[in-house]
């Protein structure tokens, strides 16, 4: 059944909330566990549909799962993985499962010399080739055939050199995971180094892996023999993106907003960027504040891989940019397709567009070959109106705008808000805004 999210504008955002465990750190570990020998234990788990999701994928393989989503805790027995195929049938995999997939890969190697992983396609922000996953698997040695719907892989994973054209999250992170058993060294060249790939470098490292950086940020495996366990829980690091997305939606909505929770050296740029749009901003410990400190101004802003401002965070500073008084860019280097939502926003009072053209005075690898800078001339009334959430970052840029609107909002397909932010109707309620979903 589809659900819809129904708002009525108008009331600043107040009060705090405390920040779930990161998404991206926990949906990587629960596949991390398929190399673990005895079951790891995740605290501070985010009661989020994509847990659930990448629960089911693995508890198809056969690994055994008990997840506890009020008390946020879930132990995970990797070790009874039985199947070498991540596949399944369209309708149960969602574009999540989908993604993580390709992660198994090397896990499944691992443990049985070859593996079948499902092919996704594109998606509402970008056609995500997996040329680079097929890469890496590659130069560690994997065989590799190719059906329109499937990848069937093969082989013994050896260490070998990878050098990444780019700094993919997933890339990086499915190297790593390839790595950690392969026989001999690996380096990894420039990789991504998000939080929540240094967290599980961290865990891998915890458990038994052998990994070094160099001076240029390099990433060296030395593939063990030994099991990788971990006899205590590991703790989820809060989501950055959770974190900032409340307090983006203090700023628009003239309110006054801490999170708790956050590592704030997570947030650097991104907190910088909201200081000089005009945002007040003050860092305590785990702790965020962020209101509306004067004017707004109108900025250019570009997102590319960490420590750069996050992609995720593109359409809710979007948003933001719509409140102050001028002519603001939005430059999507990461994405080639995530302004989709750019239409829904118009719906409900917007006045956005979006180039081809790089932003002024920058260039990427997307200028003239995708609609990729978005220009923001504000400030921007949203009156609110009927619209249709296209992903999940989208989903809280199209919720703040109808918390700015002056007329109710009605969001279909709320699954896509759902999908990434722990408890997120309870959390706004409590800072003030009427929200609440319906079903279709
Ligand atoms: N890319 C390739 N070939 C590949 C892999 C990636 O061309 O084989 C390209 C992508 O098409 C994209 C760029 O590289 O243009 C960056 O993609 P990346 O691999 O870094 O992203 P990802 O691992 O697929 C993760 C997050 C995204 C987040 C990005 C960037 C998860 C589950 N997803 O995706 O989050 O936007 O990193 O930080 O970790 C989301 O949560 O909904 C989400 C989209």
């Amino acid at each position: 059944m589809s659900q819809f999210l129904e708002i009525i504008g108008g009331k600043p955002l107040n009060g705090t909330v405390r920040v779930s465990g990161a998404k991206n750190e926990v949906t990587k570990l629960m596949v991390a566990s398929v190399l673990f020998d005895r079951p790891l234990v995740l605290e501070n788990v985010p009661a989020i549909s994509d847990v659930e999701v990448t629960a089911d994928l693995l508890k198809s393989l056969g690994a055994s799962i008990e997840y506890q989503a009020h008390n946020h805790r879930l132990k995970i027995n990797g070790a009874n993985v039985s199947k070498h195929e991540a596949v399944y049938s369209s309708d149960s995999g969602s574009s999540s499962a989908n993604r993580l997939s390709i992660l198994l890969a090397g896990p499944l190697l691992y443990r049985f010399g070859k593996a079948v992983v499902q092919k996704p396609g594109g998606c509402r922000i970008g056609e995500r080739p997996l040329d680079l996953h097929l890469y890496y698997l590659r130069q560690l040695g994997i065989k590799i055939a190719e059906t329109d719907t499937l990848i069937e892989l093969e082989g013994a994973l050896t260490g070998g050199v990878i050098e990444f054209p780019y700094k993919s999250v997933g890339a990086t992170e499915g190297a790593l995971l390839s790595s950690v058993y392969a026989k001999g060294r690996t380096i990894i060249k420039n990789s991504a180094h998000e939080p929540e790939i240094i967290e599980l470098i961290t865990v891998l490292q915890e458990a038994g892996a052998m990994i070094e950086y160099d001076s240029e940020g390099n990433i060296h495996i030395t593939g063990t023999d030994k099991p990788l366990f971990i006899d205590h829980p590991i703790s989820i690091i809060g989501d950055r993106l959770e974190a900032m997305s409340y307090l983006i939606a203090a700023v628009a909505t003239d309110g006054k907003v801490t999170v708790e929770g956050i590592d704030p050296r997570n947030l650097t740029t991104a907190l910088t960027h909201l200081r000089r749009l005009g945002a007040d901003v003050v860092i305590e410990d785990d702790k965020i504040t962020a209101s509306r400190g004067g004017t707004l101004k109108p900025l250019m802003l570009e997102t590319d891989p960490h420590p750069a401002l996050a992609t995720d965070l593109q359409q809710i500073f979007v948003v933001l940019l719509s409140r102050a008084t001028g002519t603001s860019y939005m430059h999507e280097t990461v994405f080639d397709k995530r302004f989709a939502y750019l239409e829904q926003l118009n719906i409900l009072g917007g006045n956005f567009s979006v180039a081809k053209k790089c932003a002024p005075f920058r260039t990427c690898r997307f200028s003239d070959v995708h609609d990729h800078t978005a220009k923001i001339s504000g400030p921007v009334l949203f009156h609110g109106g009927v619209a249709k959430i296209t992903d999940l970052r989208a989903a809280f840029a199209l919720t703040i705008a109808g918390l700015l609107a002056t007329q109710p909002t009605t969001l279909h397909d709320a699954h896509h808000l759902l999908r990434g932010y722990d408890n997120v109707i309870g959390k706004l309620q409590s800072l003030g805004a009427s929200i609440k979903l319906g079903d279709d």
